[in-house]
Order: C-alpha cells, then sequence, then structure tokens
C-alpha cells in the first residue's frame, strides 16, 4: 500500500520537498506518495486534520507553521522540545508525534558533506529566529571550542543563549560585539539573504581556512556568502545541503530507513543551476 505524505507551507509552491523525497522513496523502494499542500495562514490545525482523515501518515512543516505545529503535537521528541518548533509530524495510534530535524540536517552537511567536523571548533551563529534555535543544540553536541550567537537583536540572541546554558557556555550580543574575535565556522541562520541585504558584520571575523555557511540557498551566490568571501571566508556553502539532509532525517524517522543523500543533492544541485 502507498502511504501518504505532504509538506504544509503558505506559499509552498517553491518547495523542493516533494522532488527529493520522490527521489528517496524510488532509490529506497519504500511505497509512499508525497505531495505539497498549502495551508491557509488560520487554517494550519484543520489541514492537517483533514489530512490525517485522509490517511495521511506524516508531514514536514514550514514556514509559517513551525511553532504551531509545535503547539499541535501531543508528544514532542526532545530535540523538537529544545527547539521550540516542529518540522515533521509523524501521525501514528492516534498520537500526533512532533519532531525537528532541522539542526541534524545542518550538522549532517557539514560533518558529512563538507568534512567541517565541529570539534574545538570557535562557531558564530548569526540571527536569533527559529531556525537558529533549532540548530543551538545539536552545534553545542558536537563540543565546539567556543559557540557565538550575534543578532540585529541582541536582546534576542542573550535571550536564546540563556535557554541553552545547561549545556554549555553560549556567548550572544550584538554583530558588533563579535569585533576583533576570529571564528572557524560562521553560519547565517538570518533571513537578511532572502531581503538581499548584507550584514552588518565587523571585519577580521574569518579565521584561515573558515567555512561561511548560508542557510539560505538559490541559483548562485547568496549575499552573505559574497559578503563572507570578501570578508576573507576561503570555503562557502549554502543551505541546499541541509534542506536534504533535514529532509532524509525525516524520512528516517516516518520509514525507519535513512536513505542516501548524495545522488539527490547533487541532482538538486543540477536543477537549480539550470
Ligand atoms: N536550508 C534549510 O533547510 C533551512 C531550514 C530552516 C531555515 N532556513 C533559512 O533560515 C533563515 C532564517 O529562518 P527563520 O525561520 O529563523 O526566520 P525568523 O524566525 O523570521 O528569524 C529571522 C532572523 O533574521 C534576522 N534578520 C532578518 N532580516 C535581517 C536583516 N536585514 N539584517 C540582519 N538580521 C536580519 C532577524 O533578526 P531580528 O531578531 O533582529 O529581527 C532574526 O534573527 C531563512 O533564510 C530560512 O530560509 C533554511
Amino acid at each position: 500500500m502507498t502511504d501518504l505524505y505532504a509538506v504544509f507551507g503558505n506559499p509552498i509552491a517553491h518547495s523542493k520537498s516533494p522532488a527529493i523525497h520522490a527521489a528517496f522513496a524510488a532509490a529506497t523502494g519504500q511505497p509512499l506518495r508525497y505531495e505539497a499542500r498549502l495551508a491557509p495562514i488560520d487554517g494550519f490545525t484543520q489541514a492537517i486534520a483533514d489530512f490525517v482523515a485522509a490517511g495521511g501518515k506524516g508531514a514536514n512543516i514550514t514556514v509559517p507553521f513551525k511553532e504551531e505545529a509545535f503547539r499541535l503535537s501531543s508528544r514532542l521528541s526532545e530535540r523538537a522540545a529544545r527547539a521550540g518548533a516542529v518540522n515533521t509530524l509523524a501521525f501514528k495510534a492516534g498520537e500526533i508525534l512532533g519532531d525537528n530535524t532541522d539542526g541534524a540536517g545542518l550538522v549532517g552537511d557539514l560533518t558529512r558533506n563538507l568534512n567541517c567536523p565541529l570539534t574545538g571548533q570557535r562557531i558564530l551563529l548569526l540571527g536569533a529566529g527559529g531556525a537558529a534555535r533549532g540548530v543551538i543544540a545539536p552545534l553545542l553536541a558536537g563540543k565546539p571550542a567556543a559557540l557565538f550567537i550575534a543578532n540585529r537583536s541582541a536582546d534576542k540572541a542573550v535571550a536564546l543563549a540563556h535557554g541553552f546554558a545547561d549545556l554549555a557556555t553560549v556567548e550572544a550580543g550584538s554583530f558588533a560585539d563579535t569585533a576583533g574575535r576570529r571564528f572557524d565556522l560562521v553560519i547565517n541562520a538570518t533571513s537578511a539573504s532572502l531581503a538581499g541585504a548584507s550584514l552588518a558584520l565587523p571585519p577580521g571575523l574569518f579565521a584561515g581556512d573558515s567555512l561561511a555557511y548560508d542557510m539560505m540557498y538559490g541559483k548562485g551566490e547568496t549575499p552573505f556568502l559574497s559578503q563572507a568571501r570578501e570578508q576573507g571566508a576561503t570555503r562557502c556553502a549554502d543551505g541546499l545541503g541541509m534542506l536534504v539532509e533535514q529532509a532524509a532525517e525525516a524520512f528516517l524517522v516516518w520509514r525507519g530507513v535513512r536513505p542516501e543523500t548524495g545522488r539527490v543533492l547533487a541532482d538538486l544541485r543540477r536543477t537549480l543551476a539550470a
């Protein structure tokens, strides 16, 4: 029997998740169908209820519904509870299980695809929104030498760091507060690149052989990666790998099988560049 899955968001037409999961299903021989569903801004809960009633087995959740999915879940994984947001739902025996695979996706992309181990690294995380919050605990689990969260609104970064103080010492402040520091890995988790805006970063942040990582992706170099290269980053990567890796983690949650990601990522990269 073919099981039904979907990604819910608003907007959703741009989503690459159906293509990614179709490729995973073909590669693993898992009998499933995966669709993109537009949920009304004020109708997410009903859209999920209708989907479950129609036999839906699981869902990915994207902007702007991740916090609502968190509240809708009857049970949360530890990583979803930490993230305060849910990007993966599984419907089982009347329960709604909420998970968050974004952090595992980022760490998987960094360590497996980009050969960037986290242990001993000095990491700068830019942004203090949902995406930043979801990746902090998985980054800390990699035992970096330091993690600094910098945000346009410094108070949000400080509050975020405070929420993870039981795991490790996390520093926080404004972009200007990073002046004089050097980092091996700088991750952009702001949405500034979406608006084509560059960030007010002090010069000299990028250590030799550092990696600049933008969670955003698109055709060509993102504004943050152009800025990072100009400011001395020697390696640059966008968030397409994170997207594919978080999808593979969700597939594992639903089907108990983790698909190979290399071919899917390469195909997606080619399509995006065309
Ligand atoms: N590749 C993937 O799989 C993946 C997964 C999840 C998210 N993402 C990407 O991650 C990014 C952030 O998403 P989110 O859900 O965290 O968004 P969000 O909750 O709305 O947070 C937005 C963040 O960006 C900052 N920001 C916005 N415009 C800015 C500007 N012009 N200059 C400086 N800072 C600015 C905000 O700072 P203030 O607090 O000062 O407003 C805030 O920290 C998006 O680009 C999203 O597409 C990618």
